[in-house]
């Protein structure tokens, strides 16, 4: 694959279709409305929008419970709205991506409504079913992520499924030939239509240890976590077979031209780094959320840049994420002014970054009050702040009522600031957050030492995480003060420079001598040599 190929250069901008743009004042986004901000991705800079799903659902996970792989939900609009949609995106040059959960379906999927209606089913063997324990307890220690025993009694044919979810969403069995193709063939339904690629779900779920062992305990669990860490997942994930399942679906991909597989996977470095495949035979991007779990803290995080960049494999593509509808807003974690930085950050390093709506106009804490939680998790397991919903709250697009998100009543209040903090104020605004996303894309779209230049880390201490990209002649020094102290960074020996961008407002361009002076919560690139 060439340097030049639209996911190693481009910028993917996820989008949560329920909170994105409402079309017809049920409070709840839609595709039409997503079709209705395609100018604005296109204003922004975006190469690629992956939009969470938007199959038929019933709902339990928001859409992560698919009950038909070959539609879409009324809620969100018609097969004919998703075709106008691609059309309307493509004729701006974007890509669209669609996530796809092979995982689990939702228990009204029709395969899970044959699978459960006898033993001897056709279907029977397309979810995971066991015998209860002698005692009648669960076949093994395994725990749902959404908390409880990730096994489930059926009464009528007194067996247990089992479901890494909700109750409502049971694991297909991926070891099961028939699934496979039925899978296969739901990829090329979408893929036939013009779709890009997939963000494809929990990929390291889908194969199980065959003899469904206990889990291990696991010693550091504390109270105040999820239930999930109560054991080390060894047995229930990320299982060696599972990297023929990834090929086969990177096989199918490779049926058409410059479509691009991204793997959502939680695992530690060394273990993200083999869906690659051998040979690159597996995923174009598995996902890597290490910036989510990582500190915020200059040297943690340039440690963990260089352990990334040597465990990926020779011509292994990087790709970086700040945040998903799963994890806390970066600016809820880190605060508005650090929040400026890390743009800055996601956009001038090695790899595809992908960018979480929302985040480029500063969405920050938003607290949902219990009588408005939605998330099923939340529900779950109150009180241990894991629910989902502060993520997910609507757009804001406009100084109106709702922020011109809704002409109803929103299915998740918004974010309180959304009169002030808002696309359009924002836009016309050159101190905004917007505007510095905006910038930073067009300066790496720019300059190809951004997005496939060669990196390098600057030696620093403290609060100062610096490093240079380099292409052809060019060589650009990026510098992030991630503490709220002013910094002297020196420029490498014998350089100087001229500022290109600074994440805050006031600074133009200006020549650098041979030191920078970073002010707090600032970062800066300067184009070295020039
Ligand atoms: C993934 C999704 C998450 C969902 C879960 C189950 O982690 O990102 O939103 O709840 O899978 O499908
Ligand atoms: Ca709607």
């Amino acid at each position: 694959m060439p340097e030049t190929t639209w996911w190693k250069r481009g910028i993917v901008y996820q989008i949560y279709p329920r909170s994105f743009q409402d079309s017809n004042g049920d409070g709840i986004g839609d595709l039409n409305g997503i079709r209705q901000r395609l100018d604005y991705l296109a204003w922004l800079g975006a190469d690629a929008i992956w939009i969470s799903p938007i199959y038929p659902s019933p709902m339990a996970d928001f859409g992560y419970d698919v009950a038909d792989y070959c539609g879409i939900d009324p809620i969100f609009g018609t097969l004919e709205d998703f075709d106008r949609l691609i059309e309307e995106a493509h004729a701006r040059g974007l890509k669209l991506i669609l996530d796809f959960v092979p995982n689990h379906t939702s228990d009204q999927h029709p395969w899970f409504q044959e699978s459960r209606s006898s033993r001897t089913n056709p279907k029977r063997d397309w979810y995971i079913w066991r015998d209860a324990k002698l005692d009648g307890s669960p076949p093994n220690n395994w725990i749902s992520n959404f908390g409880g025993s990730a096994w489930e009694w059926d009464e009528a044919t007194a067996q247990y499924y089992y479901h890494a979810f909700l109750k409502e969403q049971p694991d297909l069995n991926w070891r099961n030939a028939e699934v496979r193709r039925a899978m296969y063939d739901a990829l090329r339904f979408w893929l036939d239509r013009g779709v890009d690629g997939f963000r494809v779900d929990v990929i390291w779920h889908l194969i199980k240890d065959a003899e469904f062992r206990d889990n291990p305990p696991n010693p550091a669990f504390q109270a105040s976590q999820a239930e999930i860490n109560r054991f080390i997942q060894v047995y229930s994930a990320d299982q060696p077979e599972v990297h023929e399942v990834v090929g086969e679906m990177r096989g199918v991909l490779e049926e058409y031209r410059e479509r691009v597989l991204i793997g959502e996977i939680y695992l530690p470095l060394e273990r993200l780094v083999t869906y690659y495949g051998k040979d690159l035979s597996g995923a174009h991007l598995p996902f890597n959320f290490q910036l989510i779990q990582t500190a915020w803290n200059a040297q943690k995080i340039a440690a963990l840049i260089n352990e990334y960049e040597a465990a990926l494999p020779e011509g292994g593509w990087p790709n970086w994420v700040l945040g998903n509808h799963d994890q806390p807003r970066i600016g809820a974690r880190i605060g508005p002014q650090q929040a400026r930085v890390a743009a800055m950050l996601l956009l001038t390093l090695r790899g595809t970054p992908t960018m979480y709506y929302g985040d480029e106009i500063g969405i920050g804490k938003v607290e949902i009050p219990p009588e408005a939680a939605q998330d099923p998790w939340e529900r779950n397991e109150p009180g241990l702040g894991l629910g989902r919903d502060p993520e997910r709250t609507p757009m804001h697009w406009d100084g109106s009522a709702q922020g011109g998100f809704t002409s109803g009543k929103p299915w998740l209040p918004l974010d309180p600031h959304f009169r002030s903090r808002h696309a359009e104020g924002l836009r016309n605004d050159t101190g905004s957050i917007l505007t510095l996303y905006r910038r930073l894309i067009e300066l790496r779209r720019q300059h190809p030492a951004l997005s496939v230049g060669a990196y390098a880390q600057v030696k620093t201490e403290g609060d100062i995480l610096a490093y240079e990209r380099q292409h052809g002649s060019e060589r650009l020094l990026v510098a992030l003060n991630l503490g709220h102290e002013p910094q002297t960074l020196p420029l490498p020996a014998g350089a100087s420079g001229r500022l290109m961008l600074s994440t805050l407002p006031d600074r133009n361009e200006e020549p650098i001598g041979a030191q920078v002076v970073l002010r707090a919560d600032e970062g800066i690139i300067i184009a070295l040599g020039v």
